[in-house]
């Protein structure tokens, strides 16, 4: 059967294009989410050992957010931890990670300061342009990478290399475009040639959809030790999973599922129906188990709060509460 056509649906890529165009950015701290944050420099062996909680109640201390600036290079240095005990709980320092709806890239300078790489994906140009900026500022530019494409409809085995591959071709049409003065039309040709772009990598990706942990000899072998391998060893989401649950729920499930090497680390930071009407897109405690019961297993599932924004503050009266996760890939 053939593929579907790749390449964002106009109207979700409209809606997602109309808030950056009026600024109008409600999630936006600027900086990386403190759950993040926390969980790659702090210890959460520490946290599900503590006393007799169980990971379900969790409690964690939040970290101030890395910066309140656009830039996080105005924040201190982050200081990765990884110790034997929560190292089984950690993507692998110098791994591949990939960031869904990544917006402003805060959360992937983070993970590039804490010494991954860091692939983020955007459905919209604007924040694809402004991560680019951010990372730049933040001198860790040559860790991130950043492809506008809609999550949903990334090509099987996607990995590192083909986001590097699809942000090369991004970068030149972009440069193309700017030489032949055509900054008015941008807009729309950016989006058919984000398109096209992701038609040529699924042809790519074909290649490289073979598990690397299955049996291979000979020949085979010596293709596969020149392939990439598939996949990412850490997905973050910081709100853009309550997004693509509401753009197709089976589909963000299995997405995030191909996205991830077996045995990789989800980290989920989601609304909370607990406290409806408050915000973002929620999801219950039974959705989000539901969602994620056949090919994963819950390391934990906890309440928090999305840090605070002037439009949470000013408008909400309060941050809404989320769901906080971290998942492994089975
Ligand atoms: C609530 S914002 C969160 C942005 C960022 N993660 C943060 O914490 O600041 C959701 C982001 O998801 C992006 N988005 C929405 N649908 C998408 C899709 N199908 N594929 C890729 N990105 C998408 C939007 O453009 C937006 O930047």
């Amino acid at each position: 059967m053939a593929d579907p056509e790749p390449g964002p649906k106009p109207h979700v890529a409209a809606k997602w294009a109309d808030f950056y165009n009026r600024g109008f950015l409600p999630w936006h701290t600027g900086a990386a989410a403190s759950q993040l944050h926390a969980y790659l420099t702090q210890c959460p062996a520490a946290w599900l050992e503590h006393g007799d909680m169980q990971p379900d109640q969790l409690h964690v201390p939040l970290t101030p957010p890395l910066s309140t600036e656009e830039s996080p290079a105005h924040a201190a240095a982050p200081q990765a931890h990884v110790c034997p005990r929560c190292a089984p709980l950690k993507p692998p320092l110098h791994g591949a990670a990939l960031e869904i709806g990544c917006g402003a890239g805060a959360s992937c300078a983070l993970l590039a300061r804490l010494g991954r790489r860091a692939a983020g994906v955007d459905i919209a140009s604007a924040a694809v342009r402004t991560a680019r900026a951010g990372v730049a500022r933040a001198g860790v530019a040559g860790r991130c990478v950043f492809v506008q494409a809609d999550v949903l409809q990334l090509p099987e085995g996607f990995c590192w290399e083909a986001a590097q591959r699809l942000e090369q071709q991004q970068l030149e049409q972009l440069e193309q475009l700017q030489q032949q003065q055509q900054q008015q039309e941008e807009g729309a040709s950016w989006e058919l040639t984000a398109t096209e772009h992701l038609k040529r990598e699924r042809g790519a990706c074909r290649g490289v959809t073979a598990d690397p942990s299955s049996a291979a000899s000979g020949g085979d072998l010596q293709q596969q030790q020149q392939q990439p391998r598939p996949g990412f060893d850490f997905v973050a989401d910081c709100q853009a999973f309550h997004v693509l649950w509401d753009q197709d729920p089976a589909g963000a499930v299995a997405t995030l599922h191909r996205l991830l090497r077996p045995g990789g680390l989800l980290m989920l930071l989601t609304g909370n129906d607990l406290e409806p009407d408050c915000g973002p897109n929620t999801m219950s405690e039974a959705e989000l188990r539901a969602a994620f019961h056949e090919g994963w297993e819950f390391v934990w599932l906890t309440q928090s709060r999305f840090d605070e924004t002037p439009h949470y503050r000013d408008e909400l009266g309060k941050r809404p509460l989320a769901w906080w996760a971290l998942l492994r890939r089975l």
